[in-house]
């Protein structure tokens, strides 16, 4: 430790009491983390409450919580706004009976209300599960499905992508924004909300109760809940201090949406456990306007990822001109590999290094980083967090020596580790098989200085623009289509997006492939499950590799796209 290396960025240095790793230990403990919360004092916690009523308690509650806009609204509101309305939702909520243990769920843009709702649901004690909203038909349905959500908060655009008379278990829609009919179990947002009292006592949990709810994508198998508690409040405070580098007057802003665990753990929960102002910005992405986000809000702590670093460097100077970033003190990124030369560019333009994370919606919260102060070497995600021990393994949970690939394993059990995969105990036991730790199902090397150096999945996961696409789930909706027999889904090497969905289909008796019909056949997917998850390519093939027990081999299919050899083909079908 203390080697330095050769590629250090001077100047800047945020934080000059965090020199290095170890002083990083010295400095903020697990213990202080946990000595924050009023468990430490009742044994009884609420993230809702931790978040926002103990600011307006402590006398911070005419502090800006909440910087809003998008092209439309612009907004802001206090923690004691904060307060009032996520008590009223919740008392909203109580009303029709819906408490502790309860899944609702959120389907709706990035808006105030998203952030109201998901406070006053975490108040009553019941667990919130945001879904993405551009998710179609049946990505919604599954989620909601399996979670058994008893409620739904949404928006008069997407309710028609809500199967109602199919989801047995969904008793109440709430609307944001109009349209409501009470006699059809349509209830509105707004006048609810406006007629419950302001008052709520949040409802007192301990840290093995639930919290949120995340769905996310494997190799095989539909999407799985992964279920976090309470106790993950602990990582969120504790690396908003040692990985965000969170102080008082910071303006924070985590550019993910809440139907990822990014927008979840670091877009509400890190900043506002901290006290800090957070940002959110609707709409779409454009360089522009998120340069103009940063100025006009003075963001010093600026959250985003990969992809987004990538299209901000390809739009050119020409997005920079007349913007000043210098506000920006400390910048982040996680979800998908950093690459060196966005990191180096980053130096130039942000006059700083962005800082490279790693974690996964199982993790709950960051677990290998570069935080403040220590030495980045572009590429590299950085070393396990103080009170974290990461490793590779191979696959007999063996550990490996410096500069070996294997699989990245982290030591059990840290606070924001999933609680379970609803509904699915076999599917969480699969994370544990070597005694001791987490297999995270990434591939990775380690230095001979703890730098931990990513090098890919281990299984058939796709990662597009950081968002993590399960192939199983594009091609179950892709057999759906009457022209398609049978379909593999790979993820294909992209220079902007990471990967980018590509499948391999044999058609059905009677179908003629033509560029029409791949048109369809995407649109197909797009429209039943989600924008990001439909093929950006199709190959219509005569027959796909398939395994003599009838699994496709998505390795073949992955050597043709990239025409390596196909390896070990012992078990294919002829
Ligand atoms: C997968 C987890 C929780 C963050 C958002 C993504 C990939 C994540 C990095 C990184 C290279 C990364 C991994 C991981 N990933 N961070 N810094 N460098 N790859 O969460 O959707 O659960 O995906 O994203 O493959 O397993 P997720």
């Amino acid at each position: 430790m203390g080697r330095v290396h050769n590629e250090i960025l001077p100047g800047r240095a945020h934080n000059p009491n965090l020199a290095d790793y170890d002083q990083a230990v010295a400095h903020f403990k697990w213990e202080d983390a946990e000595r924050y919360f009023t468990w430490y004092e009742t044994g009884k916690v609420n993230m809702a409450y931790e978040t926002v009523d103990r600011h307006v308690r402590e006398g911070r509650g005419e502090k800006t919580a909440l910087l809003y806009s998008d092209p439309v609204r612009d907004e802001s509101y206090t923690f004691a706004d904060l307060q009032e309305k996520s008590n009223r939702f919740g008392n909203v909520l109580r009303k029709y009976g819906i408490g502790k243990g309860d899944r609702v769920f959120l389907f709706m843009p990035r808006q105030p209300e998203l952030y109201f709702c998901l406070l006053g649901i975490l108040k009553v004690g019941a667990v919130a599960g945001p879904l993405f909203e551009a998710f179609m038909e049946t990505a919604v349905k599954d989620r909601l499905e399996d979670s058994g959500a008893v409620a739904l908060v949404t928006t008069p655009d997407l309710l028609h992508r809500v199967k109602r008379e199919e989801l047995a278990d969904l008793r109440h829609i709430f609307l944001v924004g109009g349209d409501s009919d009470p006699q059809k179990g349509l209830l509105d947002y707004e006048s609810e909300s406006a007629s419950a009292s302001p008052e709520l006592e949040p409802e007192w949990l301990g840290l093995e109760d639930g919290l949120i709810m995340h769905y996310t994508s494997g190799s095989t198998g539909k999407p799985k809940g992964v279920y976090h508690v309470q106790r993950a409040m602990i990582q969120h405070y504790y690396t908003g201090k040692v990985v965000l580098d969170l102080h008082e007057d910071d303006i924070y802003w985590c550019t993910a949406d809440p139907g990822w665990v990014t927008g979840t753990s670091y877009g509400i929960f890190a900043p506002w456990l901290s006290g800090v102002t957070n940002v959110v910005r609707g709409g779409r992405f454009s360089p522009r306007d998120w340069y103009k986000t940063i100025e006009r809000n003075k963001v010093t702590v600026w959250y985003s990822a990969p992809t987004a670093f990538r299209m901000l460097m390809s739009a050119g100077s020409k997005s920079l001109e007349g913007v000043n970033l210098s506000s920006l003190r400390h910048v982040l990124s996680v979800g998908e590999p950093l690459n060196p030369e966005v990191v180096r560019w980053g130096d130039k333009v942000y006059s700083q290094r962005i800082h490279d994370t790693w974690w996964m919606t199982e993790t709950g919260g960051q677990l290998i980083c570069n935080y403040p102060g220590m030495d980045i070497k572009p590429g590299s995600m950085g070393r396990p967090l103080p009170g974290i021990t990461a490793a590779i393994l191979d696959d007999s949970g063996n550990k490996l020596p410096p500069y070996t690939m294997g699989n990245l394993a982290i030591k059990t059990p840290w606070p924001s580790m999933m609680d379970r995969i609803w509904n699915n105990p076999a599917k969480y036991e699969e994370y544990f098989q070597i005694p001791g730790w987490y297999i995270s199902g990434d591939s990775a090397y380690m230095d001979d200085e703890g730098y931990f150096w990513f090098q890919g999945r281990i299984d058939d996961v796709i990662n597009s623009s950081g968002e993590r696409i399960g192939p199983f789930e594009v091609e179950s909706k892709l057999i759906e289509h009457p022209a398609v027999a049978e379909a593999g889904v790979i993820g294909k090497p992209d220079t902007l997006r990471g990967e980018v969905v590509k499948a391999f289909i044999s058609l059905r008796e009677g179908y003629i492939p033509s560029p029409e019909l791949k048109a369809e056949i995407a649109a197909f997917v797009r429209s039943g499950l989600s924008a990001h998850a439909a093929p950006k390519e199709i190959e219509f093939k005569m027959k796909l590799p398939k395994t003599r027990s009838g699994k496709i081999m998505r390795r073949v299919l992955k050597a043709w796209e990239l025409h390596l050899p196909a390896g070990d083909l012992s078990t294919i079908e002829d």
